[in-house]
């Protein structure tokens, strides 16, 4: 069976200022981290080339957001040429806010999968329910029919890494239990599996998001298809560097 190098991301968000985030760039560059997990810091756009020259190179940096086209009148938005031009290699997609705060349906998410895949930009692509859809039942037929149309549009699953984030424990507190999120990641596996192919299901990392603290990540990091995570709050304080070494 393929292995699956532990994947840890950090997503800002929109949060930080260039001297909090030199501190935390500084944090990270000096901290002693297990050399096999590959750790990724999602900046906002108007910081990527900060980040990029703030962070040691064994760090990657993420655009926490791409349009789905190389250029053109879409005021506001970035393109993944403009991301690789910062010295980015990857974007996070179909992250929840983007989904439920504003409006990107899933064909849009899938367009701009297509085009940052084509565009040699790794995309991490976000899946993820909400408390009533989990509380009625139908968590798997969301995050599965929200993987179907980011399957639809990935023409190269080395570049992939796909992160289950229950928007219920996005910024709550209310953490998945590690049998929760192990449930849905083999799930998800099942389904990479049945639809795509025995390498993808084997080699695609599957990491979690949502209320990732250093109290909780051992335990979850410890479940067999929990292969990192996607770190929102905590990636902001020295508590990540116990994160990333999570698996150590
Ligand atoms: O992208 C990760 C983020 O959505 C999780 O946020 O603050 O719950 O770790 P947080």
């Amino acid at each position: 069976m393929a292995s699956r190098r532990f994947f840890v991301g950090g997503n800002w968000k929109m949060n930080g200022n260039k001297e909090s985030l030199l501190e935390v760039m500084n944090t990270l560059n000096t901290a002693s981290l297990h050399e096999d997990t590959e750790v990724v810091c999602a900046a906002p756009s108007i910081y990527l080339d900060f980040a990029r020259s703030g962070l040691d190179p064994r760090f990657g940096v993420a655009a926490q957001n791409c349009y789905k086209v190389e250029k053109g009148a879409f005021t506001g938005e970035i393109s993944p040429a403009m991301i690789k031009d910062c010295g980015a290699d990857w974007v996070v997609l179909g992250h929840s806010e983007r989904r439920h705060v504003f409006g990107e349906s899933d064909e849009l998410i899938g367009q701009k999968v297509s085009h940052a895949l084509l565009s040699d930009v790794c995309v991490v692509a976000c899946v993820g329910e909400t408390l009533e859809q989990r509380e009625d039942g139908s968590t798997e037929e969301v995050v599965y029919a929200q993987t179907q149309v980011i399957a639809e549009n990935v023409s190269d699953w080395g570049k992939v890494v796909l992160a289950y984030e229950p928007v219920w424990a996005i910024g709550t507190g209310r953490t998945a239990t590690p049998e929760q999120a192990q449930s849905v990641h083999e799930k998800l596996r099942a389904w990479l599996r049945a639809h795509v192919s025995d390498d993808a299901a084997d080699s695609v990392r599957i990491i979690y998001g949502g209320s990732v603290t250093a109290a909780n990540c051992r335990e979850l990091a410890s479940q067999s298809d929990v292969d990192g995570f996607l770190v929102g709050g905590a990636s902001l304080k020295p508590e990540f560097i116990d994160i990333i070494n999570a698996r150590a």
